[in-house]
């Protein structure tokens, strides 16, 4: 395709779950667009807003000044949304229609797994002119769920919060003797539990992809209690306390949950540490806000540069990637904008992302193993 002309118009879409470095990206991609001469609008709550034919100039969110303050936050100015009807054929003829009245030329979508298959839908889209529209899309998920990226924007602010409120409740289950389940976020990728679990130092970390049964998760948790409060230490030839607390992080994705497990582990503990008392905190939605990390918005903005010059330059259907130079065995060459970010085909970028999610990657069986390798290490 050929590049942009001044005075071009793009749009820039947020979709899904918001992630923490999503504004980042859009001032990113604002300044990029407006340097390389194009009109940048927003689309107001992503897919829904599309349909609706809610295309704005960035004034009317406040202009640079508005994108400057919300970088240093996180959410998203333009707003999000999970849009059902962008499901349907019909929503997305709609979109269609209004993508061409709007005489968009190209979008940059930002979002997760979901998101990026309606960047996929929207292939075949034209502009007012009959010619293709461009399509790139930016990984944007605390989940970090999608394949062709080591992360996504808004996953190193989610584990930062996730590694600080674990630390704040270690606190309290050391004073107590007591072991803390704490729930995170991750619907269908346990990478937050994972890598949160060994950053914040956790006796068990629980994860979808491990694919273990109810009976298996309270073993494995068990051999963490015991480990914590069974414990002697022997400091100057006298008997130590031990660990006394024990931290145990659940993915949102084990379908186990998470009050019953603490039924189960407090039937199991009762006996054997009558003293120990188990607890259940769920992280939620407290994961997901939050000012971005400078690693989250330096990621974003790098991210949203190569978005910007990859639409421009007439790149349509590809996603900007972090530091993933490796697919499945191959290696990608880097982005001519930059050398740590790929631009991988959103087709390769969405199958690989259906393997990771059925634990049938490599890069997934890789965390299942190393996880399962460092449990020992955890409970020692
Ligand atoms: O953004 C992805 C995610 O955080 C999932 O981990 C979680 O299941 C989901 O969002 C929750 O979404 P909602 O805000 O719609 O409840």
């Amino acid at each position: 395709m050929e590049p942009l002309k001044r005075g071009d118009r793009i749009a820039l879409l947020t979709s899904g779950g918001d992630a923490p470095g999503m504004n980042t990206a859009l001032r990113a991609a604002h300044k990029v667009g407006a340097a390389l001469g194009l009109e940048v609008l927003g689309v107001e709550e992503g897919y829904k807003g599309l349909i609706e034919g809610r295309i704005r100039p960035f004034t009317e969110f406040g202009g640079s000044r508005a994108l400057d303050d919300a970088s240093r936050r996180g959410g998203t100015l333009i707003g999000t949304a999970r849009s059902k009807l962008f499901i349907t054929p019909e929503g997305q003829a709609k979109a269609k229609e209004e993508i061409a009245k709007c005489r968009l030329r190209g979008l940059l979508v930002l979002g997760g797994n979901g998101s990026l298959t309606g960047a996929r839908a929207l292939d075949g889209a034209l502009c007012h002119d009959g010619s293709p529209l461009r399509v790139v899309g930016l990984p944007a998920s605390i989940d970090n769920d999608l394949a062709g990226t080591a992360l996504a924007i808004g996953v190193d602010t989610a584990m930062n919060t996730i590694m600080e409120a674990c630390d704040r409740i270690s606190d309290t289950a050391l004073a107590h003797q007591r072991v803390f389940i704490v729930e995170v976020m991750g619907r269908d990728c346990g990478y937050l539990a994972m890598t949160a679990g060994i950053a914040a130092g956790a006796d068990a970390v629980l994860f979808r992809e491990g694919g273990k049964t109810d009976e298996e998760i309270v073993e494995q948790v068990m051999r963490a209690v015991e480990a914590a409060f069974a414990q002697r230490k022997i400091v100057n030839g006298k008997e130590g306390m031990g660990r006394r607390h024990c931290l145990i992080i659940k993915s949102e994705g084990v379908r186990y949950d998470s009050h019953k497990l603490k039924e189960a582990v407090d039937a199991r503990t009762a006996g054997r540490f009558p003293d120990v008392d188990t607890r259940v905190t769920v992280l939620g939605h407290v994961v997901r806000g939050g000012s971005p990390t400078a690693f989250d918005r330096l990621l974003a903005s790098r991210l949203a540069n190569v978005a910007v010059r990859a639409l421009h330059a007439g790149h349509s259907q590809v996603m900007a990637g972090w530091a993933a130079p490796w697919a499945g065995g191959a290696s990608i060459a880097p982005s001519p904008f930059d050398p740590h970010v790929t631009l991988r085909p959103l087709d390769e970028v969405l199958a690989e992302t259906a393997k990771m999610h059925s634990g049938a990657s490599d890069l997934v069986r890789w965390r299942v193993r190393a996880l399962s390798e460092a449990e020992p290490v955890m409970v020692l």
